[in-house]
């Protein structure tokens, strides 16, 4: 059954493929703003004020991108801005859909997989963790240098689309070392420090339990979060390279005596958010200025 696409836009079939929903969306994209990124940035919970980093650009709602799912988390608030960070031509995903609010998976990696449609080759990802090292407290940044996918869902599950990317993708360098590299060296230069860790993902939205958050630590994580992890395996997929970012809202269950609340993650985020915000200026100029090799 066709279903109405956004106004201007044609109708969507059962029948697409993602690559057919994917470049529809584009279209849309396009027709309101032609440059393609070279940047790619999702801001995550409470991190909305990466979009307004953008310059000179445009912000589309969600619902205006035909095939675009729309989230439903506070704090989330659906837009894509396309424009220029530093000089950089970015698109900013303000707002993330989680497979906790049960959409599929597919449906959760439709934005990054359209960053990497709109031309995006690297991308930066952003979210709200609980620190499980003691050391890793409120407020701060740390970069994600590997992760453990303990949802025991991949979003590259069924048919594969060989033009998206390869059956059995590698994933021994999710996190790009060179762009990890500039992104330290970024942060070096706005005086921010950013520590790195190994991120765990479940599948939330319960928080882990104590004992859970021990396991995690015991098998190398430094943060855990409810996201990021199908994303950056469809972005490698497509051969994308990838940094992200955890900002600590709070320490893991467990780890401090006290309970987890959710309205945190919006404190933290503003508190912190003014320094990545600085790291990702830097980013921005130094791959303005030396696109990576
Ligand atoms: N656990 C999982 N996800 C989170 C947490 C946490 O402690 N904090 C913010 N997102």
């Amino acid at each position: 059954m066709p279903t109405d696409g956004p106004e201007g836009t044609p109708p969507m079939t059962d029948s697409d493929d993602t690559i057919a929903r994917l470049d529809r969306a584009c279209a849309a994209i396009r027709s309101r703003h032609a440059q393609a990124p070279v940047l790619g940035i999702v801001a995550g919970s409470g991190l909305g004020a990466i979009g307004e980093l953008v310059e000179g650009g445009v912000a589309i709602p969600y619902g205006d991108i035909p095939g675009m799912p729309v989230p439903t988390v506070v704090g989330h608030s659906g837009e894509l801005r396309c424009g220029r960070i530093a000089g950089l031509p970015v698109a900013v995903l303000s707002g993330r859909i989680h497979r906790y609010e049960g959409h599929p998976l597919e449906s959760v990696v439709f934005g990054v997989r359209l960053l990497a449609r709109l031309g995006a080759s690297a991308a930066l990802l952003t979210n709200a963790a609980g620190g499980i090292r003691p050391w890793l407290g409120p407020g701060c940044l740390c970069r994600i240098v590997d992760h453990l996918n303990m949802t025991g869902e991949n979003p590259l599950c069924g048919p594969n689309d060989d033009r998206l990317g390869p059956r059995f993708p590698d994933m021994s360098q999710v996190y790009d070392v060179e762009l990890g590299a500039r992104m330290d060296r970024a942060a070096a230069a706005a005086s921010v420090t950013l520590h790195h860790g190994v991120y765990a993902m479940m599948s939330g939205p319960s928080y882990e339990t104590p004992a859970e958050v021990r396991m995690l630590g015991t098998l190398g994580a430094a943060v855990v979060g409810m996201s990021t992890v199908p994303e950056a395996i469809a972005l490698r997929h497509m051969g994308v390279r990838v940094a992200a970012v955890s900002v600590v809202s709070n320490a893991a269950a467990g780890v401090k005596d006290a309970l987890l609340d959710h309205s945190e993650v919006k404190e933290v985020a503003n508190e912190a958010g003014p320094r990545l915000l600085s790291i990702i200026e830097a980013l921005a100029d130094s791959l303005n200025r030396t696109p990576l090799s």
